[in-house]
């Protein structure tokens, strides 16, 4: 995997964090010709984007019918329950606009196992990819989304969990999440969410400030290693950033 280059910027607040991310995720979908995958993320720091997404100047601006939006992880619940990340997405932006239903592709979270779970969703990723081996060169996702945890942790990729050093699978089951909500969830693993064009990391608060600090000083987290086969941008309030990154 390529060791790229992390940019980090920073930026007044949660508000101005969802305008630069979606003026990227627009950008980028401009710049892709047919079908175009988004990888969302769940929790609270992606709400004010998915909001944004369902307003104008976006709503008309997403090209609705060719993009694809899956989710880089997702609590073992069922699709309408509260804690489901696809469905605060629906909740917040998917439901409201002509996203067409095929487009959307949601973790099968009512399977017997999140392992069934997991092998059901790469079976949906290798379909839409058209091959089942990732090729840097042709990214799988346009944008992936990422959050930060306050462990570190970032989709359901837990602090010493065996899914870190997962290599070959694109989707692995997590039988017990290491932060609340203390929930099975279901995560793509590191090579697959690192093929995409743009990986974008959205982390705001002061809660999160410590917890920053320590990915940005090279701790060994797993969000400190998360990486892209083309972009990796961290956007970052003011709240959330180190004295030292302070914008002037
Ligand atoms: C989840 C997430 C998780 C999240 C971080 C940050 O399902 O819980 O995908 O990785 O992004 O925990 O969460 P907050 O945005 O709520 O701080």
């Amino acid at each position: 995997m390529l060791q790229n280059e992390r940019k980090i910027i920073v930026l007044a607040d949660a508000q101005a964090i969802a305008e630069n991310a979606a003026e990227r995720l627009l950008a980028r979908l401009a710049q892709a010709s047919g079908p175009a995958a988004i990888c969302l993320t769940g929790g609270s720091s992606p709400q004010q984007l998915y909001q944004l997404l369902a307003r104008e100047p976006c709503r008309s601006a997403l090209p609705w019918d060719r993009v694809h939006w899956f989710v880089g992880d997702d609590r073992f619940v069922p699709p309408n329950h509260v804690l489901s990340n696809m469905g605060m997405a629906r909740r917040l932006f998917l439901d409201h606009v002509n996203a067409p239903r095929e487009n959307i592709h949601p973790i099968a979270t009512t399977l017997a196992t999140p392992d069934a779970a997991a092998r059901s969703y790469e079976a949906d990723l290798k379909r839409f990819y058209g091959r089942d081996r990732l090729d840097p060169a042709r990214p799988l996702f346009e944008v992936v989304l990422m959050g930060l945890g306050p462990d570190g942790h970032t989709a359901s990729l837990f602090p010493h969990a065996p899914a870190l050093r997962e290599g070959k699978r694109w989707v692995v089951g997590v039988d017990q999440a290491g932060c609340e909500p203390f929930v099975p969830r279901v995560t793509l693993t590191f090579p697959a969410l690192a093929s995409t064009r743009e990986m974008l990391f959205l982390v705001d608060g002061k809660e999160k400030r410590e917890i920053l600090a320590r990915v940005l000083a090279g701790n060994d987290l797993p969000a400190s290693r998360a990486q892209s086969d083309g972009k990796l941008t961290w956007l970052i309030d003011r709240a959330a950033a180190p004295e030292s990154r302070h914008a002037p």
